[in-house]
């Protein structure tokens, strides 16, 4: 008895001292599994980035480490193509499926000698080198961040829970420019995001070019003034525009892709239209006349789907959106379209007649199917708010549920993909703290715990239905949020906690240790200056 007493109290110390020192790596998102070996590794400026040249997108990621360490510790570390899996003093990246299979997935391990790196993909190596430069020691000095160069003893195997980690952003309500977005999509690579949902279009302005439609940003990108705080009758009487060329996103989207995130373009329909009805107001129920909207909320105007010209124009802006954007998902909007110009309108009620639909749901039903067999034949998937179930959801559309989890869940039941976003927790546009304190928001309360404590499957689904939630994003919203600085403020450390939940299993999720981490996590933030909010919550 006594020695099993003993033998408890040694292994209760052993886990603490195991705690302890993952708490001590600060790693965010916390990493599946840690061992320390106690052989730490330093790099100098002789160290070498080693990969095998016939490995695709590995030069992606040599490339990136050697800007990050020649950022961090003023190093210009050579990149050296090899075979050579134990070159001494070099961080090689090694593609094997052995060590860990995952395909997003990296085992690391960390000896005297050098820094191996396994992953069965590029992606995996990547996430590897995020954690690798989150190894690397930081301190506050007088406001100066410095990293040191020692990468501790350490063997860690790591992949993610889920395979949609994803962060929204809206550019509509108010633009951002090329150079932020950049920096916005630096900010999900550093936290092991994958997903860029890129809200293009909206009531408030049209920031895509398309070149057969030139007026959509001649027109559409411009609004006239805007609606000054929560007043809907106050103006600022300054136009508000902007939109991104082709050659911007094809730019961002290499941007992204250089990182391993995939861009998820938003373009809305039917509702949420009137910068595209400005510009084409034909394409209404009412045939206009239209205006770039100068306040937020939802508008009757719509998309008129009884129109075939309506659907034609919108296949021909997914085809030049199919052409930029690679990734297999195109997201169609689909919320919030109020079906009243529909009632009234002759050309929708035909339609409603010829094809026996119920009603203006099963319109919208049946426009979006149309929309989804057009993605279909061209390779893609349509993704689209939980609205498009209402009136039958199209085949195999994914479903983003944002009004709860309630959409995601009945998508889930009928055996569709999901992704959660869930209105409050994922909605980085409300408060974060005491309003009274904060700057104006659009509203809610969605505070760092509440993120952190936010579980993606609902406990409503079973083990085979539950398969089916893909993972989760959190929307930024931009209404209230006019600069980089404040989008950072309201982004992060948010973001950081919604990393780990898409991440970390959720067996290993704890607050304090988070928080913990994330005192020191602040810091890499500092270094790439982003603008955070202060941990005083
Ligand atoms: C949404 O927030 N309207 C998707
Ligand atoms: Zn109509």
């Amino acid at each position: 008895m006594k020695n099993i007493v003993i033998i408890c109290m040694f292994l209760t110390f052993l886990s603490c001292k195991q705690e302890t020192k993952t708490t001590e790596l600060f790693i965010i998102p916390k990493p599946v599994m840690v061992d320390f070996t106690g052989n730490e590794f330093k790099i100098n400026q002789h160290t070498s980035i080693v990969y095998c040249k016939s490995n695709i997108g590995f030069d992606k990621v040599a490339n990136y480490l050697k800007e990050e360490i020649k950022k961090n510790l003023n190093l210009d570390l050579e990149i050296i193509h090899s075979e050579n899996n134990s070159k001494k003093n070099a961080i090689i990246l090694i593609k094997d499926s052995i060590q860990n299979n995952h395909p997003e997935g990296y085992l690391m391990n960390v000896t005297k000698r050098n820094v191996q790196l396994f992953s069965s993909t590029a992606n995996g190596s990547f996430y590897g080198v995020q954690t690798l430069l989150q190894l690397l020691k930081i301190d506050d000095l007088n406001d100066q961040i410095t990293f040191g160069n020692t990468i501790p003893g350490v063997k860690i195997n790591d992949y993610p829970r889920f395979k949609w980690r994803g962060m929204h952003l809206d550019v509509c309500r108010h633009f951002f420019y090329k150079e932020f977005v950049k920096k916005y999509i630096d900010a999900l690579a550093m936290h092991k995001m994958n997903t860029f949902h890129w809200h293009l279009t909206d009531d408030q302005g049209w920031r895509i070019e398309i070149k057969k439609y030139p007026k959509l940003t001649e027109i559409g990108s411009v609004r006239k003034e805007t609606m000054v705080g929560k007043s809907w009758n106050e103006f600022d009487g300054k136009p508000h525009a902007g939109f991104f060329t082709q050659e911007d996103i094809k730019e961002i989207v290499q941007y992204a892709s250089d990182r391993f995130i995939t861009i998820v373009p938003e373009i809305e329909m039917p509702g949420h239209a009137l910068a595209a009805l400005a510009s084409y107001p034909e394409l209404g129920c009412t045939e206009g006349p239209y205006e770039v909207a100068k306040t937020w909320g939802v508008f009757d105007d719509v998309f008129c789907v009884g129109n075939d010209k309506t659907v034609e124009f919108l296949q021909d802006i997914l085809t030049e959106v199919i052409a930029l954007f690679p990734g297999k998902y195109i997201h169609i909007g689909g919320d919030e379209c109020p079906k009243a110009a529909w009632e009234k309108c002759p050309k929708c009620q035909k339609r409603i007649k010829e094809e026996g639909l119920k009603d203006e749901f099963e319109l919208q039903s049946y426009f979006i199917r149309q929309i989804e067999k057009f993605l279909i034949a061209n390779n893609k998937k349509l993704i689209g708010w939980d609205e498009i179930l209402e009136g039958g959801l199209a085949p195999s559309a994914t479903v983003m549920s944002w009004r709860g989890t309630e959409g995601g869940i009945h998508a889930a039941k009928l055996g569709h993909d999901v992704v959660m976003t869930p209105n409050p927790i994922c909605y980085f546009d409300h408060y974060q703290g005491d309003s009274k304190s904060e700057p104006l928001a659009i509203g809610g309360f969605t505070d760092l715990a509440k993120v952190y404590n936010y579980e993606p499957v609902p406990s409503e689904l079973n083990e085979q239905e539950s398969t089916y939630v893909l993972g989760a994003q959190a929307n930024i919203w931009t209404e209230y949020i006019t600069t980089p600085n404040h989008l950072e403020y309201m982004a992060l450390p948010r973001m950081c906690a919604l990393a780990e939940i898409v991440w970390t299993p959720s067996k290993q999720k704890d607050f304090e240790d988070f928080k913990t981490r994330l005192k020191k996590h602040v810091l890499r933030l500092k270094a790439q200056k982003y603008n955070y909010r202060s941990l005083d919550y």
